[in-house]
């Protein structure tokens, strides 16, 4: 038996970043939490102590605008999120010890704590600062928040931040005819007193300094962060702004009413209060993990996109509030698809549902990642032609197919027992389960596929001392260093060699023949593959958790952990051999893609006939029978007849003499604005509507009036009561746009 001399068992606590709670997850998320679950069962496999918390990102002006679109409150949106968001990672078997959310007592009193020591520090600030303000909405604006036409080219529409496209930043101030992406109209700047993190103080630059450099970072993310910082003395750094004004969803500041915590603040706090109530759930000690000096690991799986919150930003607060800092940071780079970013209109922009839904096995894409996975910022692409390719040739072809083709002897042949192995059986094992001992397997083999085994581990022959390096301790340093692409290189060549051994002896020859001698080395051969395929299920059971555990069942053992890699199973009982695992049909690739760009398409709306005999059969809704009595169909061609546009309302204006009427100009994307007499003075003056989006009918006859030409018809909303309310499209449309 070879001990592995593994240092004692260590004490870590791993992180993925939190996600935001107003989106759904999709694989580009995956590639996060699928890393890091991967990363934290090996990390239990070899048995250390390792906690793994996450936590829905729930604050913001994005939620609280999103809730009350759909009329609901912000705790019920991010109750239900949390939900969604819960299934979605267990179904691609994220097992986090803990998913909690930031909206919790504990992230409050965290992220109020260290506020407190923040400002006992006096590295808190407050000042007034100007702001854009939506006078409709009555909330000051985040940039992304604000649109209008860009300094630099004179696209119109352009976020408050950058221009889609020339590409130039800028800051919302320089925006040309801003506009209020919440209500459509023109912001106004206006003052209020924000909380600052004094990160300019010299403190805080100091710190940073050392600690980017400390090793906790990639290199490439310190390059970044240097870039950032500066040289030692330059104090690049800014103040941060950490508070913002009511309505905000967040947690007030405590001695600040009417403040809030600005999302970024709390958001990494969310870590230590979804690992808090794991602490009380499993009786951990807080203390052990978190304060200055802790000996425990910390980890932070994160984005490229969200290097300077934790870099910068969250180290700062930690090292000022008590806290002991991150270990290390692990960024990771984007997912591209097919090469190119992900895209509604291309079908792959994909959710993690709409994968289950149609591909079902999720161990497929924990392999794909996992293969292309190598620990640095890169970016990692989803060839999708190539998924199929590799998972139907590496984990069917190469790895099933060692049990598929083995494991019907021995229940047939042997009444389902496993026997004993000749010594240069034990040898081939050795060399699948550790990568050494090569040197007696290649007496059992021709010195061709002694080679082939020799190459498959990475080592060349070596003359008659023929050894090759120890494939256990490379793949675990693969593991541990996250290039999971070199690990599954490894671990595939191990199976290689498995197939090879299987190939070389040909159980199927030896079950035909009905001499004894054949029959029991049939017997051996099958005991060795299958040992050599417990052995490499071992090293795959982090990617592959659910067919280890399977293949646990099958071989009727309780543990495939690192150390039971030394266990043989012989003389030993296994189960009837169950499917492991189906090839992957390229036409379910196709289906997702397809059903992806599909649900971009407005629903079909029924032919009238089809509506009516629907109805009639399911006899469902009082509407339906509504619809029906009164048969006020309309066909989708008289419909279509109508041509309904996104209008900017670039002007509106009273108009003398006139009692309902107000005067607009609308931008519909056409060289020439267009002039509409609205009767709708009665519920707007004409400065709230300066700017907004609203939608316009522009296929009316141009009808000539008292005051003038109207060139169209703007469409507004009014019922038995008062009150007359126009209509506005939803964030992202534009002036131009059919509506259909
Ligand atoms: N809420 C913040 C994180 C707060 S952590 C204290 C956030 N949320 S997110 O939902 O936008 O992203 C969550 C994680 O998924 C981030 O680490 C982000 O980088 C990662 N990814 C989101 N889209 C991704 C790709 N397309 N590709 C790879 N990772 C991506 O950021
Ligand atoms: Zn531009």
């Amino acid at each position: 038996m070879t001990r592995s001399t593994q240092s004692a068992s260590r004490k870590i606590l791993v992180t993925s970043a939190l996600p935001y709670a107003n989106g759904s997850i999709h694989l580009g998320h995956l590639v996060e939490y699928i890393q890091t679950d991967i990363w934290v069962r090996f990390q239990k496999m070899r048995g250390h102590s390792c906690h793994y918390v996450c936590a829905d990102d729930t604050h913001g002006t994005p939620v609280m605008l999103r809730a009350e679109k759909e009329g609901i409150t912000p705790e019920q949106l991010i109750a239900r999120v949390w939900q969604e968001h819960f299934e979605d990672f267990s179904a691609f078997h994220v097992n986090f010890d803990h998913y909690g959310s930031t909206n919790s007592a504990e992230t409050r009193e965290h992220a109020n704590a260290i506020y407190n020591k923040l400002r006992d520090a006096n590295l808190i600030e407050k000042r007034s600062i100007e702001q854009y303000y939506d006078p409709v909405k009555q909330m000051f604006l985040p940039d992304r928040f604000i649109k209008g036409e860009c300094p630099k080219c004179h696209a119109k529409d352009q976020y408050g931040d950058n221009c889609e496209v020339c590409g130039a930043a800028y800051t919302t101030s320089e925006v040309i005819n801003p506009y209020s992406a919440v209500s459509g109209a023109k912001p106004v700047m206006k003052a209020s007193d924000h909380y600052f993190f004094k990160l300019s103080a010299p403190s805080c630059q100091q710190f940073l300094q050392q600690w980017t450099k400390s090793g906790t970072l990639q290199a490439e993310a310190a390059n970044k962060m240097q870039e950032w910082l500066g040289e030692a003395g330059d104090n690049k750094l800014t103040d941060w702004d950490i508070s913002r004004d009511a309505p905000y969803f967040g947690f007030e500041i405590p001695d600040a009413p009417g403040k809030y915590f600005y999302v970024w603040l709390d958001a990494p706090v969310g870590y230590m209060g979804s690992f808090q109530k794991l602490c009380s759930a499993k009786g951990i000690n807080f203390d052990d993990y978190w304060k200055q000096g802790s000996d425990a690991e910390l980890y932070h799986f994160i984005g490229k996109d969200i290097l300077y919150f934790h870099a910068l930003f969250w180290p700062a607060m930690l090292q000022h509030a008590g806290f002991r800092t991150p270990t290390k940071l692990f960024a990771h780079g984007f997912l591209t698809v097919n090469g190119e970013k992900m895209s509604k209109s291309r079908g792959t922009f994909i959710t993690a549902k709409s994968y289950v839904d149609h591909i079902r096995n999720t161990e497929y894409l924990r392999y794909y990642y996992a293969s292309k996975l190598n620990g640095t910022m890169e970016d990692l692409d989803l060839s999708l032609e190539d998924f199929v390719a590799k998972v139907n040739s590496d984990l069917i072809g190469k790895y099933i197919n060692i049990a598929s083709r083995c494991a019907g002897f021995v229940t047939k042949r042997f009444n389902g027992k496993l026997g004993r192995m000749s010594d240069s059986d034990i040898a081939a094992l050795r060399t699948v389960k550790y990568g050494d001992a090569l040197e007696s397997f290649g007496q059992a083999i021709t010195k061709a596929e002694a080679n082939l085994y020799a190459s498959a581990i990475g080592q060349k022959l070596d003359g008659a001392r023929e050894t090759i390096i120890a494939s256990r301790i490379k793949i675990a340093e693969f593991y541990e260093a996250r290039d999971y692409s070199k690990a599954l290189r490894a671990v595939m060549q191990l199976a290689e060699v498995a197939n090879t051994y299987v190939n070389h002896f040909k159980p199927w020859e030896l079950a035909k023949s009905e001499k004894e001698e054949d029959l029991s080395r049939l017997h051996e051969v099958c005991t060795t593959a299958l040992n050599m395929f417990k052995a490499i299920t071992t090293y795959l059971s982090p990617i592959l958790p659910v067919t280890a555990s399977k293949v646990g069942e099958f071989l009727n053992t309780d543990v495939l952990t690192w150390n039971s890699l030394d266990c043989d199973l012989l003389d030993h009982t296994i189960n009837e051999y169950q499917h492991l695992m189906t090839r992957l049909d390229p036409k379910l690739i196709a289906a997702m893609v397809d059903a992806n760009k599909a649900s971009l398409q407005p629903a079909p709306v029924p032919h009238s006939q089809q509506r009516h005999a629907e109805a009639q059969q399911h006899d469902t809704s009082k509407k339906e029978n509504n619809i029906m009595e009164t048969n006020n169909y309309i066909t989708i061609d008289d419909f279509a007849k109508v041509d309904l546009r996104v209008a900017k309302i670039v002007n509106a204006e009273h108009v003398e003499g006139a009692e309902k009427l107000l005067k607009l100009t609308l931008d519909i994307g056409e060289e020439n604005p267009r002039t509409v007499f609205a009767g709708i003075k009665s519920a707007y003056d004409p400065e709230q509507l300066q700017g907004r989006l609203t939608v316009m009918v522009a296929n009316l006859a141009p009808r000539k009036m008292k005051f003038g030409m109207s060139e169209g018809m703007v469409l507004a909303a009014s019922g038995d009561a008062p009150g007359l309310y126009i209509l506005h499209p939803d964030t992202g449309a534009q002036p131009g746009m059919r509506i259909k």
